[in-house]
């Protein structure tokens, strides 16, 4: 579109982090795209998807990272651990197939440490998102906050999601318990749908207008 020499103020790196099969990746689609599928796969390596917009004037470019919220799926691809390698030492989510491995990165552990820090690496805001209907993924929350903490900078907006919220009848969160964990946290809280389009622009809008 009309986008092609666009002038860029701002990139955000923004991460979605939460269990498996919250909707992370959903809700990445319903922003960057305006589309959904019931029957997404789970999250293989690291992704991204960017999307461009104008905040207070400014041109604001969302760089929005989703990765597996399964710590094995987390590191191999296809082409083996090139993704891992690829995303420590060129900072970006696309890997080179002639890629070799680095002898600091030979064992499991280590490529999982790599892929973790540089995911985290100089991202400006968080979605730590849980399932509505699944009350373990909302007690894991403590456990990525703590990833997350460890990891990325003290400075960082942090925002408490918790999607699914078309499956009201279902709901084994009460929004109170969440809202008095994103007070306790200092985190921002939204329950979303990615599956009815409910909060999701908002969410994302409010993250980076924050950070903005
Ligand atoms: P990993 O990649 O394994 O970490 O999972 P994920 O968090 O990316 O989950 P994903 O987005 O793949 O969604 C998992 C399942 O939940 C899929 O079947 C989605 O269609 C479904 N789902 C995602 N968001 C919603 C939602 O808002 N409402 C409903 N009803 N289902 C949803
Ligand atoms: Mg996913």
């Amino acid at each position: 579109g009309g986008d092609f020499n666009q002038k860029i103020d701002y990139v955000f790196k923004v991460v979605l982090i939460g269990d498996s099969a919250v909707g992370k990746s959903q809700l990445l689609a319903r922003f960057s795209r305006n589309q959904f599928s019931l029957d997404s796969k789970a999250t293989i390596g690291v992704e991204f998807q960017t999307k461009t917009l104008v905040i207070d004037n400014k041109t604001v470019k969302a760089q929005i990272w989703d990765t597996a919220g399964q710590e094995s799926k987390r590191l191999f691809r296809v082409e083996g651990n090139a993704i891992a390698i690829a995303v420590e030492l060129l900072g970006q989510a696309r890997p080179e197939s002639n890629m070799t491995m680095p002898d600091r990165l030979r064992s499991p552990g280590a490529v999982y440490r790599a892929v973790t820090s540089a995911y985290y690496r100089g991202a400006v805001g968080a979605m730590l998102v849980y399932d509505m209907t699944k009350r373990q993924s909302f007690d894991n929350m403590a456990r990525w906050l703590e990833e997350l903490r460890g990891h990325a900078d003290k400075n960082i907006v942090v925002m408490l999601i918790g999607n699914k919220c078309d499956l009201g009848s279902l709901r084994a969160v009460p929004t109170e318990d969440a809202q008095e964990f994103a007070q306790r946290e200092n985190l921002f809280f939204m329950e979303t749908s990615a599956l009815e389009s409910t909060n999701v622009e908002t969410a994302f809008l409010t993250i980076l207008t924050e950070i903005y």
